[in-house]
Formats: C-alpha cells, sequence, structure tokens
C-alpha cells in the first residue's frame, strides 16, 4: 500500500514526520520550521473548555420513527403519523468533570436533537422527570453545592446536603438519586424525560400542555451503589463504553416516545402546578399515549468534533412545540445557546454535526470562523424590496403563547391544592417503591450523608427525611446514628493517613 504524504493543515506536502529542523545535528531548533511549529501550536489548542455541567458523556446517531398519531394536537411536522427523522443523542453526568467515572451516582443527561425539516428540534432533559430546583436563580448555587470546594478542590457532601435541605423543593428529586435509579446499569438501561411541560400547537392554533417521556425498551436496570463504586476503579468509562460497544455489536437501543396531554384549560386548575419542574403529572390523570420510536443506530466517528462541539439548545423547538411558564424552561432557553457561543464560538451552529439538514434563511452574518453564507444577492437587512427572507407573523406569531397576569413580581409558583415540596417524594417512597428498593434508599442515603456531613446540616437531613416520610427519616437517623461512632476519624486530620508525614519519616 502507498502512503498517502503526510501535508500541513494547508495541504502542502511535509518534509519529515519525526525530525525537526536544527543548524547543524546539535545546533537550535529553527523557528522557520513551521511544521513543527503546527503541531505544537495545534496541540495547545486541542481541547475547547469542557460543559460547566455535564462534562462527562456519550453519544451516537439515530432515528425517530412516528408510529402512533398526535397529528389533532401539533402541526409539528417532525410528529406526523409515519415521519422518520435523523436524530443525535447525548447521556452524561451531571456534577463529574471530563474524566469522573461514569458511575458516580447523578442525574443522567438525556439530551436529542432532531434534525428535521423545519430546523432543529432539540429536547435537552434528564433521566427523571423533575428537578431539584423550580427557579433559574437557584441553578449556578445547586450546581455549586454539588462541584468542588474552593480550597480543597474536592467534592463536599455538607455543602450538597446543607443546599438540598435549606431547598425542600429538592426532595423529590433527591429521593429519586437516593433510590436505584441515581445509578442506572447503562445508559441503555435509563428512561429519558423533556421533564419541563411543553406546549404543542395544532395546525387551527389549539394548544395543549404536553410532557415528553422515552421509555427505555432494554428495560430499566440500575447498580447497586458497592457494585458501581467497584466499576468506578475498574471501568470508569462503562458507560461509554457500553453504548458504543452494543451499536458497534448491532445491538441498538431503542426507547419508546411517549406523551402525556393535558388540555389548555385544566392547567389553571390542576391538583399539582402543572408547570412546577419539581412535580410531575399523574399518569391516572394524564395517562401515557405512544408516539414513535427512537433508535440509536451509528457511532460517532469522531469522538470531538460529533460529540464535544455538539451543541443542544432548549430553544430550539420547531413549530408546533411551544414553551410554558415553567421558569426553569424559560431560564434555560436563554443560558444554553449563550454556553455554545462561549465553548464552541458564535458559529457554534454551523459545524456539521450542529448545522441542521434544512435550508437556513438567517440575517445573522460574519463572526469567528463562519464558512457558510448567503449568496451575494442576499440582502443583508430586512426588511428590503429585494426578495430576501421575510418572517410569516401570521403563520407563527401566537405560537408558543399563554396567558398570564401583566405585573412584574418575584414570587413562587401560583399554589395549587396538593403542592407541596414533600408530597410527591412522599408518595414516590410509600407508592412506587417496594421493600427491597426502600432499604436500599435507606442505604444509600445514610452512606452518602455518613461521609462528611456534619451539624448543623446533619440534624435537617433527618427532618427534611422525616418530612418525606416519619419511618424513612426515623430509618435513616438510626443508621446514621448508629454508624456514627465506627466511623469517627482514627488520626488527628481525618481517617486517612497524611501522605506529607510519612514521607518526612523517611
Ligand atoms: C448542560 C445550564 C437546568 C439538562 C447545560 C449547560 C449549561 C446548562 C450552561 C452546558 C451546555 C454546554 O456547554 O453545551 C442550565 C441552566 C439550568 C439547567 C441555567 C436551569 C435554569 C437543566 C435541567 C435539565 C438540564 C432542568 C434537565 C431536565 C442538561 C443536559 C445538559 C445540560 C442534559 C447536557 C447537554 C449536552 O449533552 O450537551 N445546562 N441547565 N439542565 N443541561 Fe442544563
Amino acid at each position: 500500500m502507498t502512503n498517502k504524504p503526510t501535508t500541513s493543515n494547508s495541504g502542502i506536502p511535509v518534509p519529515s514526520d519525526d525530525q525537526s529542523l536544527t543548524a547543524g545535528t546539535q545546533g537550535p531548533i529553527l523557528l522557520h520550521d513551521h511544521y513543527l511549529i503546527e503541531k505544537m501550536a495545534q496541540f495547545n489548542r486541542e481541547r475547547v473548555p469542557e460543559r460547566v455541567v455535564h462534562a462527562k458523556g456519550a453519544g451516537a446517531f439515530g432515528e425517530l420513527e412516528i408510529t402512533g398519531d398526535i397529528s389533532k394536537y401539533t402541526k409539528a411536522k417532525v410528529l406526523q403519523p409515519g415521519v422518520k427523522t435523523e436524530m443525535l443523542a447525548r447521556f452524561s453526568t451531571v456534577a463529574g468533570e471530563q474524566g469522573s467515572p461514569d458511575t458516580w451516582r447523578d442525574p443522567r443527561g438525556f439530551s436529542l436533537k432532531f434534525y428535521t425539516d423545519e430546523g432543529n428540534w432539540d429536547m435537552v432533559g434528564n433521566n427523571t422527570p423533575v428537578f431539584f430546583v423550580k427557579d433559574p436563580i437557584k441553578f449556578q448555587d445547586f450546581i455549586r453545592s454539588q462541584k468542588r470546594m474552593p480550597d480543597s478542590g474536592l467534592r463536599d457532601n455538607n455543602m450538597q446536603w446543607d443546599f438540598w435541605t435549606l431547598s425542600p423543593e429538592s426532595a423529590h428529586q433527591v429521593t429519586w438519586l437516593m433510590g436505584d435509579r441515581g445509578i442506572p446499569k447503562s445508559f441503555r438501561h435509563m428512561d429519558g424525560f423533556g421533564s419541563h411541560t411543553y406546549q404543542l400547537i395544532a395546525e387551527d392554533g389549539t394548544k395543549t400542555w404536553v410532557k415528553f417521556h422515552f421509555k427505555t425498551d432494554q428495560g430499566i436496570d440500575f447498580l447497586t451503589q458497592d457494585k458501581a463504586d467497584e466499576v468506578a476503579g475498574t471501568s470508569p468509562d462503562h458507560h461509554r463504553q457500553d453504548l458504543f460497544g452494543s451499536i458497534k455489536n448491532g445491538d441498538f437501543p431503542s426507547w419508546t416516545l411517549k406523551v402525556q396531554l393535558m388540555p389548555y384549560d385544566d392547567a389553571e386548575n390542576y391538583k399539582y402546578n402543572p408547570f412546577d419542574l419539581t412535580k410531575v403529572w399523574s399518569q391516572k390523570d394524564y395517562p401515557l399515549i405512544e408516539v414513535g420510536k427512537m433508535t440509536l443506530n451509528r457511532n460517532p466517528e469522531n469522538f470531538f468534533a460529533q460529540i464535544e462541539q455538539s451543541s443542544f439548545e432548549p430553544s430550539n423547538t420547531v413549530p408546533g412545540v411551544g414553551f410554558s411558564p415553567d421558569k426553569m424552561l424559560l431560564g434555560r432557553v436563554f443560558s444554553y445557546a449563550d454556553a455554545h457561543r462561549y465553548r464552541i464560538g458564535a458559529n457554534y451552529a454551523q459545524l456539521p454535526v450542529n448545522a441542521p439538514k434544512s435550508e437556513v434563511n438567517s440575517y445573522s452574518k460574519d463572526g469567528n470562523m463562519r464558512y457558510s453564507f448567503n449568496s451575494p444577492e442576499t440582502p443583508v437587512y430586512a426588511p428590503n424590496s429585494f426578495g430576501g427572507p421575510s418572517a410569516d407573523t401570521n403563520k407563527y406569531g401566537d405560537d408558543g403563547a399563554w396567558d398570564f397576569e401583566p405585573r412584574f413580581v418575584r414570587t413562587g409558583y401560583i399554589e395549587h391544592p396538593e403542592d407541596g415540596d414533600f408530597v410527591q417524594a412522599g408518595a414516590l417512597v410509600r407508592e412506587v417503591m417496594d421493600d427491597a428498593q426502600r432499604e436500599r434508599l435507606v442505604g444509600n442515603i445514610v452512606g452518602h450523608v455518613l461521609n462528611g456531613v456534619s451539624e448543623p446540616v446533619l440534624s435537617r437531613v433527618f427532618e427534611y427525611w422525616t418530612n418525606v416520610d416519619p419511618e424513612l427519616g426515623k430509618k435513616v437517623e438510626e443508621g446514621v446514628r448508629s454508624q456514627q461512632d465506627e466511623t469517627a476519624p482514627t488520626t488527628g486530620a481525618g481517617a486517612i493517613d497524611d501522605p506529607a508525614d510519612e514521607a518526612a519519616k523517611v
């Protein structure tokens, strides 16, 4: 086989793959060896900043096929019966950095990008239907409490429980997190949720509130804390490996897309505020309706170009799908595109993995690294008299609108009769979990709390779980108290010997 010549990035054949240009055998390296300079400079710029959250993940391409019929609720072309749409999925952990183990206890991100005929539709959800907070102004504090201490750079459970117990709206999500679903067996063995309430808009303008659910066809499965700890040591990229390996072997994972639909006017009087992201809608009240199937069947060919640089944004909805008064969703609608402009660059949407497969007729122009552009005949401003693109307010103007009380306020959500921070968390423990699951829940909480949680946070932890369920609270307190003595530090600085002291003895 004849190898092709190595070239520089500009396509010029280079003189050597392995020897730099020097002035004589022992002389200095010459600055005009620009290929050497290009290699070193390019290497120094290989990384983009990792995502500020959800940094560690894996992804694959596939398709969504609509098998059901919700055409009377939405005009979205991607959701019409029989339509197949190419797509990308990225799954992730939240708090860990790029190299962190896949099996840490954490929610898992469930990001989907559908390359529809009407532009990209992104659904950037998690493997849980709820979230820790319900106002975007608390998100940054929440994330910092899950990340690392400013001095030691260590994660700190005391900080996590401090935030959670001072934010009782977190109880539902923390109950999910501490239960079996907090460590899925693999990305294939978990459900995905759009989480927020969205809107479906029909051809005649009728609006319906909707929740999206992606049910794993592989079955839900999880790892116990012990198993997850073991895998974190022996195979830290386990979930990435599992997804890539299954697809490579032709074992394509799939999820069934289902929706819950709520008539627009039901929202006002439903027992829970349907826009509060810490709550679910009862499936007895709003049953799941099957809509389609999503299958992942193609691995990335280049992890960096196609997964690391992929940019998902909740602001990408298509005609026929709109937002809701969920404040978290509305905050996210700003945040993601802003993050991409910083992380990837102003023209991130032109990268092949992010570019829509449908036509782009935008007035945006220029900026770093732009390479696609309008024809020179297209005017650079609107309105114009020369045939440039024009927006259709009659067709899309009312899309995604809803009624609200026109006043600037800083309040919580409107209280509905059965709203309460602990109501659904308690129901999850008592009505959804079985005895074995409840026992593991207690074990997981106790183990987590024993790892560094101290007063006054500790007392609040017992109160928090008692509010969720008195029996659970009692068991958590008993579990922690009974093991507290055994886990007390045995050396002055902590349970682990100070390596600096050891070194001093040599
Ligand atoms: C990633 C912000 C809430 C799911 C991110 C990123 C930011 C962010 C800045 C990094 C994006 C990037 O660099 O590519 C926020 C803010 C939130 C919020 C401000 C609240 C106001 C949520 C919620 C969910 C969620 C409620 C799930 C229901 C995700 C996922 C990713 C992500 C899955 C990873 C996206 C990917 O795979 O590239 N978030 N987030 N976030 N967030 Fe959020």
